[in-house]
């Protein structure tokens, strides 16, 4: 029997991260690097990492949906399925969503990673609002998560300055108004352009062009200079697709919610379009890349903040690894 049409709800959301910051001081005294060159080409000032004895991908994830339940006035036992957009899972198995499932007490739920890189929160978003108009559930708790600390080498200054650690989370249900939810999403990837991005586990996956230089496996190699250009372009093309595809102008979106890669990669594209910069808010001073977790970390601090209410259109924008990139635009 097909089910009757219905709608998604954000119920609630919910962030955490680390209290351990990391400024460009301190990496300062590790590597051959400056505050001021970190802030030109990056706008990051400081970042939140784990404390690796405490603290990883798996509490990150836990924390903020807790939060997002809360903030939703439910309990994991409500919840029917948990999507988690992670690249840095402690294990290969159980996956983290089956852990934090647990945590949170929503077993016999569902539970699934994606494995997206920084759309991971995207790509998670989508999936479950997609599964719920389908009818097949009716309350989903969604993660972005990235513990980058756990796989970045503090030698290399060309990845360390970017990165740090957070989780964003929210929960999706059920709701008998069709116009509500997503109202337009898109997910593509380009595995051609893997090599600019990747974490090797075995030597043998390391490509060509970096045979030369020092890999310490498991951790993220990256070359800056390629991701930054398909980023510039890709990142335009998805907002500008997003617009299109909707039929909605700049002045009937909100917030356009973005991926905290670089504020340049940000601006550009921003001043292309055409978006004013307050439509467009940055966190990316305080917080750097967090990967999966930067586009829920933001989103939450958004609507707590009250920029982001009921009836309003957000459009949700990530890019990264794999190559991928995704868009979710919603009315919230
Ligand atoms: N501190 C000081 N100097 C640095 C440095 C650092 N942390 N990292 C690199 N440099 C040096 C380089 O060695 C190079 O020196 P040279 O000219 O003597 O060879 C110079 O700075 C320029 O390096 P380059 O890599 O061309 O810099 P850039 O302007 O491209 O900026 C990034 C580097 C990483 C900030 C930039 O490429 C970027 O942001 N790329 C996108 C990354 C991203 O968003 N990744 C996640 C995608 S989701």
């Amino acid at each position: 029997m097909t089910p009757p049409p219905c709608g998604v709800r954000l119920a609630g959301t919910g962030s955490k991260v680390p209290d351990r910051v990391l400024s460009n001081h301190d990496l300062e005294k590790i590597l051959d690097t400056s505050d001021e060159w970190i802030v030109q080409r990056t706008g990051i000032r400081e970042r939140r990492i784990c404390d690796p004895e405490t603290e990883g991908t798996f509490t990150l994830g836990r924390d903020a949906l807790t939060a997002a339940l809360a903030d939703a006035g439910m309990v994991g036992s409500d919840l029917d399925l948990i999507v988690c957009g992670t690249c840095t899972g402690e294990m290969a198995c159980p996956s983290v969503s089956c852990r934090i499932a647990a945590a949170v007490e929503a077993t016999p739920a569902a539970a699934f990673d994606v494995t997206a890189a920084c759309c991971g929160f995207v790509y998670s978003i989508n999936i479950a609002e997609s599964l719920i108009r389908s009818g097949r559930f009716r309350s989903v708790g969604v993660i972005g998560v990235d513990a980058m600390s756990s796989i970045i080498d503090y030698d290399d200054r060309s990845v360390s300055i970017l990165f740090g650690d957070a989780a964003g989370a929210a929960v999706l249900v059920r709701d008998d108004d069709p116009g509500r939810g997503c109202i337009y999403q898109r997910m593509h990837a380009d595995g051609s352009g893997w090599e600019s991005l990747y974490i090797p586990r075995r030597e043998r996956e390391v490509p060509e062009h970096d045979r030369d230089n020092p890999i310490r496996l498991g951790h993220l190699r990256m070359n800056g200079r390629e991701v930054f250009r398909f980023a510039v372009t890709r990142f335009r093309e998805t907002v500008e697709d997003a617009l299109a595809g909707t039929g909605l102008s700049v002045d009937d979106v909100s917030l356009f919610v973005c991926h905290q890669s670089n504020e340049r990669i940000i601006a550009a594209a921003r001043e292309k379009i055409g978006i004013p910069e307050e439509k467009m808010p940055v966190n990316i001073d305080r917080f750097g890349n967090s990967s999966a977790g930067s586009v829920g970390l933001l989103f939450d601090q958004l609507r707590k903040s009250g920029r982001c209410r009921e009836g309003e259109i957000v459009c949700l924008v990530a890019f990264g690894g794999g190559m991928t990139w995704a868009s979710s635009v919603w009315r919230i």
